[in-house]
């Protein structure tokens, strides 16, 4: 029999507990449980096994090539790892105002050129839709708006027109009617995600969920989502500023790690297919304080300028501040300057920034970043030629990073003529230097920075 049982969940992770909890022992947060009812049927018997069901020999199944709908970006095209897969599940977060609906328009009507695509809007209404459409100039005639809640109805509509795309905006505005919980809710949530999966597979119908991130980072209502779609793109960017990243951080249908990049404009999101350039543009090539690392993203090498700004102090406890790369490795990497190459960094104030709003993660952008420090510390410009490359370890050695062929072929690409890397990653049997480059190999942090630089 059926009974209805209260189960709480964390809002932010989704994590299940038979009772109230203050801290989520999952992700942390605190006040984040809310109680749910869950009706759940309850079974103690062993089930019948259905004489219909018979598992297959991997070698038995055969595979046909997996249709694809070209979404008229190539940006997000290659995200999604060459299209989007018919029948797939794909996941679109990011946080309020960022431009995922906007983006989501535009392929709907670019898919809509050829095939029939439903744009379901929880928040906004049919007027509302169709102004943004005439900023974006998109007019296509397979393109079908319906501004709609209620999941039964949604489900309905899909089954009886047969869309071949749909796009979910969002899923947290979404409501099952047979669940009590209020929208965006983790039930809801989770339950309305779970009958898409269902429509998208069993009508090879390809679905476009968006979801929004809460403060916190996590999507509302949740991460639960993620391990049930088939791809889970994050569009991220300040939103003050115009560039927008979509980040690719789970995909069964291609590699993980791409990236894509887009300008916010006047007219909707146009393609940045050569970041480096952008990433670059107004750099100052003869001020102390700046040096160009090349940092990878996905498949992608991308230059990113790192600047440093370093002042005496007067406060007991320097300032130390870092806005796109973790604070802890600057510190680090100060103290391995200090200790290492004799720079007197400890008494100082330092700003460390990355232009672009872009947030760095790897360690092969240590080198630049102390490059940077190093330069305002002497107040002396870096050769605005160089582009610095390799991660730095606690004794001064600099270790070696991956792809270093890709990094050094982006920065003599774009007219850098010489690329300090670790000594480890010997090119000089791997690689043809273009005229008038130089690659310097260096060993430790004191030979590079202890002299000149
Ligand atoms: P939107 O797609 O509504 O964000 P989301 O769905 O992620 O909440 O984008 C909203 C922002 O984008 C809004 O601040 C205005 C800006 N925008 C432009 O700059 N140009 C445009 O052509 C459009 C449609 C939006
Ligand atoms: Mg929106």
């Amino acid at each position: 029999m059926a009974k209805a049982k209260s189960v709480f969940f964390c809002n932010d992770c989704g994590y299940e507990s038979s009772g109230w909890l203050g801290k989520c022992p999952a992700c942390l947060a605190w006040n984040t449980f809310v109680e749910e009812k869950v009706i759940k049927k309850s079974d103690g018997t062993r089930g019948e096994l259905k004489t219909s069901l018979k598992a297959m020999s991997i070698k038995d199944i055969s595979i046909d090539k997996e249709e694809r709908f070209l979404t008229g970006t190539k940006e997000l095209d290659r995200v999604l790892g060459g299209g989007i897969v018919k029948g797939s599940l794909i996941l679109i977060a990011g946080d309020p105002g960022i431009g995922k609906s906007t983006l989501t328009l535009m392929v709907a009507n670019n898919i809509a050129i050829t095939n029939d695509v439903l744009y379901v809007s929880g928040e906004e209404s049919a007027n509302q839709i169709k102004m943004r459409a005439e900023r974006l100039n998109t007019n296509s005639d397979k393109l079908f708006i319906l501004a709609e809640t209620s999941f039964g109805e949604i489900k309905a509509y899909i089954e009886n027109t047969m869309p071949s795309v749909v796009v979910i905006d969002s899923i947290q505005t979404m409501f099952d009617e047979n669940l009590t919980s209020a929208p965006g809710s983790v039930s809801q949530v989770r339950e309305v995600t779970a009958s898409l999966m269902r429509i998208a597979k069993t009508l090879n119908i390809s679905i476009i969920i968006v979801g929004h991130v809460t403060k916190e980072g996590s999507i509302a209502g949740p991460r639960v989502l993620e391990h049930m779609v088939d791809t889970v793109l994050y569009f991220e960017g300040e939103r003050h500023q115009a560039y927008r990243i979509l980040r690719c951080v789970k995909n069964r249908f291609g590699s993980t790690n791409e990236i894509g990049v887009f300008e916010m404009c006047e007219n909707g999101l146009i393609e940045v297919p050569n970041p480096s350039v952008v990433m670059l543009d107004g750099r100052p090539t003869d001020a102390p304080g700046t040096a160009v690392v090349c940092a990878l993203e996905g498949t992608r090498p991308m230059l990113i300028e790192i600047q440093a700004l370093l002042s005496e102090s007067n406060l007991a406890m320097p300032r130390r501040m870092a806005t796109g790369i973790d604070y802890n490795r600057v510190s680090m990497i100060m103290a391995v300057l200090e200790k290492r190459a004799g720079y007197k960094v400890g008494m100082c104030d330092a700003f460390i920034n990355v232009i672009g709003g872009i947030k760095l993660n790897e360690p092969s952008t240590d080198m630049g970043i102390a490059a940077a420090i190093a330069s305002s510390m002497k107040n002396k410009p870096l050769d605005p030629n160089t582009v610095f490359i390799g991660e730095i370890g606690l004794t001064g050695e600099i270790r070696s990073v991956s792809q270093i062929e890709k990094r050094v072929g982006e920065a003599f690409r774009l007219g850098f003529t010489r690329c300090i890397i670790p000594a480890r990653c010997d090119l000089t049997k791997r690689f043809v230097l273009p005229e008038g480059c130089k690659i310097v190999y260096a060993r430790t942090v004191h030979d590079v920075f202890s002299q000149g630089m």
